[in-house]
């Protein structure tokens, strides 16, 4: 993957959420004491859970929106684990609603924001979920605009979520970078024709997946460096 070629053009930079933004795991963290050794364990069922009911979903044609979705994923890592404690449940919901950012996205959404990119999010999560998660974060002022994948009701990769942005920033593909720490995800966006960088945070192996992303990236204070 390329890291040294700079790409100009570009107008706006879009942004999924969860795990790009938004530490998702830190959800558990403050729970880490009720749900044991395990807490772990279950934060990563949770969310490997939460994903592959959106693309079972998707494939069965029968959407749920994402706040059900993570719901039905938690149930599943309970169960799995043996838990039975609905007030946990409603606590880790809860906790999903005030999830703090990754420490250097404030200030590379700032430079970003200065040097006159527009900002947007681009997720799989409720307006509700986005909106909650961006004020509890502080970065309400950055963001320009957040889609969620609600106004279509599909899920990613389905193309015609990326298409979304590309209407709602009435702006042709190639003037958008999309990030994501989803590999998955970051294929997709690729493979519907964004410039993309992968923001590989958790040190996952490439996916053998269409799409190429331009650059991989270990946290996204590169990025400002990358773009015109
Ligand atoms: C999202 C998930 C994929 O925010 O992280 O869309």
């Amino acid at each position: 993957m390329s890291q040294n070629n700079k790409i100009d053009g570009i107008k706006a930079c879009v942004f999924d959420a969860y795990g790009t933004l938004f530490d998702h795991h830190s959800a558990i963290g403050k729970h880490r004491k009720q749900l044991g050794d395990a807490a772990d364990q279950i934060s990563l069922l949770w969310r490997t859970k939460q994903l592959e009911y959106t693309w079972l979903r998707s494939l069965m044609k029968h959407h749920a929106d994402f706040w059900q979705v993570t719901q039905d994923a938690l149930d599943f890592a309970f169960d799995m684990h043996q838990i039975t404690n609905l007030d946990l449940k409603n606590d880790l919901m809860n906790a999903y609603l005030s999830l703090e950012c990754y420490p250097e996205v404030p200030d590379v959404l700032f430079l970003l924001k200065t040097r006159g990119f527009k900002l947007a999010i681009l997720s799989n999560g409720t307006h509700e979920m986005l909106d909650s998660a961006v004020k509890k974060s502080g970065i309400s002022d950055l963001i320009d605009i957040t889609l969620s994948v609600e106004q279509i009701g599909t899920f990613k990769p389905d193309p015609s979520v990326y298409q979304l942005a590309v209407d709602q920033l009435n702006l042709h593909s190639h003037e958008i970078i999309f990030q994501s720490s989803n590999a998955w995800d970051a294929s997709g966006a690729s493979a519907f024709g964004f410039n993309v960088a992968w923001i590989n945070r958790f040190g996952q192996s490439k996916e053998r997946l269409p799409g190429k992303p331009n650059f991989e990236l270990k946290t996204l204070m590169e990025l400002p460096d990358l773009i015109h």
